[in-house]
């Protein structure tokens, strides 16, 4: 949550950090605001409530010229959000500026400390006691800004990611994380810093991702410097990020959401290049086979996630108990993190995230480590926390995902997964090589079934103005896609913000078919697969009551064309992976009724795409 650029060199700094903020904003979007020093020295600070456009325009017309200054855009964790709440924060003095990503947990103790010592806050936030601490802390030491950083950082309990810049210093940004990510760009005589590396990749390639109790001392025309909180010289490595620009922009659509959804044909190309071979049908994943022993011993595999990326897990459970008679588990990482898990030396834990970031799964990777389970991740930012933090692992490979509600990165979840299991199924020999092989194929093909799954758009469309004003909706599936019918309710209630409720089919009849009448549409994900004739009698069951269904058929079943009220047509493809093309008509559909009730699509209320806060 919450978005962090910073710039330190010989150009004017303010349209870096904007532009940087520009491409954060998906971390969060209630507050923003920009501290640069300006020509005299001093600290020049511009914030407000709304979001990067509402600052600009507080901006226009003001002297901001400087050539180093810290930005940030807010999802609010302490204190509503306002403009006294928004970062950066000044220190009592006014002598530092502070910005801030992540929660500090002890804040009120260390408050308390501050106000016994005379100081007094203007916000309500637990980062403004972090700006007074550190300011605190270096008056009573008569030290730098990085030692004072350093000692007060040992104080803090929480997380962190933050930027500090100093009155009277043109030249130096400290910077320093804990459980949040913050990655620092190199340029020729200049730095860059961001919570996520893809904002700044205009200006460079070159990244230096920091590590947990990491402190940076970022001095213009100096080399970077990296050290522990104890002072400790840590080593600089750099990595080189690609992607192109054009990947952070809306291509023409209307939103990056509809966008992404449109990109999944290339994005599966991606996921699979290099992976599935198109002569031999083989499918080589190193993070696999270089741990083989792990798999081959693994007495069971444990998914850990949340949101969207649970929803793939539990494709994933049904893919490797399937194909690798593994037992798996898939827990909520809030959960397991809580709950003393057990946890062997055996068991595999696979953690699952998009952004790399999310603080639950992270937490519950580090208990499955301490336990000394195998950690192994399914991730699409390159070099996120949970990338580094697991043992060995597979990136979906989908690009940047910028809308806030997930859609391609949940199918390249589920594809990696799909090769995942066919992959262990193979080496633990409790897979039919033949299915192997159509299976592979299947994933050879999947571009093309998802564009073809594609063309339904127009009829989504329409089917979503007819549904725009319901009020509640079910989802039901069965096996493979109850997953998917719960994917299908969440995108439709964070983007439109109607009810929505994902069950498995046959769970309709102990209880929630009480529920149905003809205001109540249910969306029964029905394609021609092992449980058809079981999800065409639930759909009786619901139409016996008065209940309107929609239902996700495979193309050409005229059995469910005569008996559902609206149908929507998928392309089939293996039975494992469905899911990757059912989701596609409801991602549209929860896109379109979103739209028609002019909700921001991209920037959902109350959410954010990274939740690096528990
Ligand atoms: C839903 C959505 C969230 C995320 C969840 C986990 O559209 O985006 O439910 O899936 O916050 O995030 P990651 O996958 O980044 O760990």
């Amino acid at each position: 949550m919450c978005g962090i650029v910073g710039y330190v060199g010989e150009r004017q700094a303010r349209p870096i950090i904007i532009k940087g903020l520009h491409r954060l904003e998906y971390r969060g979007y209630d507050s923003a605001g920009v501290a640069l020093v300006g020509k005299g020295g001093q600290i020049d600070l511009y914030k407000c409530k709304g979001k990067v456009d509402d600052l600009e325009h507080f901006l226009e017309g003001k002297d901001t010229t400087s050539t180093i200054g810290i930005g940030h855009t807010r999802w609010a964790t302490h204190g509503e959000p306002n403009d006294a709440n928004a970062h950066p924060h000044f220190s009592q003095s006014g002598r530092l500026a502070l910005i801030h990503n992540g929660i500090i947990e002890n804040f009120r103790v260390l408050k308390d400390a501050l106000i016994s010592h005379g100081f007094s806050f203007r916000s309500s936030t637990d980062s403004e006691v972090l700006v007074n601490l550190i300011e605190y802390i270096q008056d009573t030491n008569e030290c730098t800004l990085e030692e004072a950083v350093r000692i007060a950082l040992q104080q803090v309990v929480g997380a962190y990611a933050i930027a500090v810049i100093e009155r009277g210093n043109a030249r130096r940004i400290i910077a320093a994380r804990q459980s949040s990510p913050m990655a620092i760009g190199i340029g020729e005589g200049e730095y860059f810093l961001s919570s996520d590396a893809a904002s700044i990749i205009d200006y460079t390639q070159e990244f230096v991702y920091l590590n947990d109790g990491e402190v940076a001392v970022i001095e213009k025309g100096k080399p970077l410097q990296i050290k522990n909180l104890f002072g400790e010289a840590s080593k600089v490595d750099i990595q080189k990020l690609e992607m192109s620009i054009s990947q952070l922009e809306k291509g023409g659509y209307p939103h990056f959401m509809l966008k992404e959804i449109h990109e999944q044909p290339d994005t599966i190309v991606d996921c699979i290049r290099g992976r599935v071979n198109p002569e031999t049908r083989e499918i080589i994943l190193s993070g696999v086979l270089d741990n083989k022993d792990k798999f081959l011993k693994a007495g069971r595999i444990i998914f850990v996630a949340c949101g969207t990326s649970w929803h793939a897990s539990l494709i994933g459970e049904h893919l490797i108990e399937n194909l690798c008679r593994i037992p798996v588990e898939v827990e909520y990482a809030s959960e397991f993190r809580y709950r003393n898990p057990i946890i062997r030396p055996d068991d595999v834990v696979i953690a699952v995230s998009q952004s790399g970031e999310t603080a639950d799964t992270l937490a519950a990777i580090e208990i499955a480590k301490r336990c000394g389970a195998f950690v192994y991740g399914i991730c699409n930012v390159i070099g996120s926390s949970i990338a580094r933090a697991t043992d060995s692992g597979t990136y979906i490979h989908v690009g940047p995902e910028i809308g806030v509600a997930s859609t391609k990165a949940f199918t390249g979840q589920v594809t990696v997964m799909a090769m995942l299991a066919l992959v262990i199924g193979k080496l633990r020999g409790t897979i039919d090589m033949d299915y192997y092989h159509q299976v592979a194929g299947a994933l050879l093909e999947l571009p093309e079934t998802i564009r073809k799954a594609l063309e339904s758009a127009p009829a989504v469309e329409k089917l979503a103005s007819i549904f725009t004003y319901a009020h509640n909706f079910i989802y039901l599936g069965r096996g493979y896609n109850y997953p998917t019918a719960l994917e299908g309710a969440l995108k439709l209630k964070e983007i439109s913000y109607i009810h929505a409720e994902g069950l498995p089919a046959a769970e309709m009849k102990h209880g929630p078919i009480a529920l149905i009448d003809a205001e109540m549409p249910t969306v029964v994900i029905a394609t021609l697969d092992h449980t058809y004739e079981k999800t065409v009698s639930n759909i009786e069951e619901i139409k016996a009551r008065g209940g309107k269904i929609i239902a996700v058929i495979s193309e050409g079943d005229t059995q469910l064309r005569k008996r559902a009220d609206f149908c929507l047509e998928v392309p089939s493809t293996a039975e494992c992976l469905m899911p990757i093309v059912s989701i596609i008509p409801l991602q549209l559909l929860a896109y379109y009724i979103a739209t028609n009730k002019g909700r921001n699509v991209d920037q959902p209320r109350n959410l954010a795409k990274s939740v690096t806060v528990e």
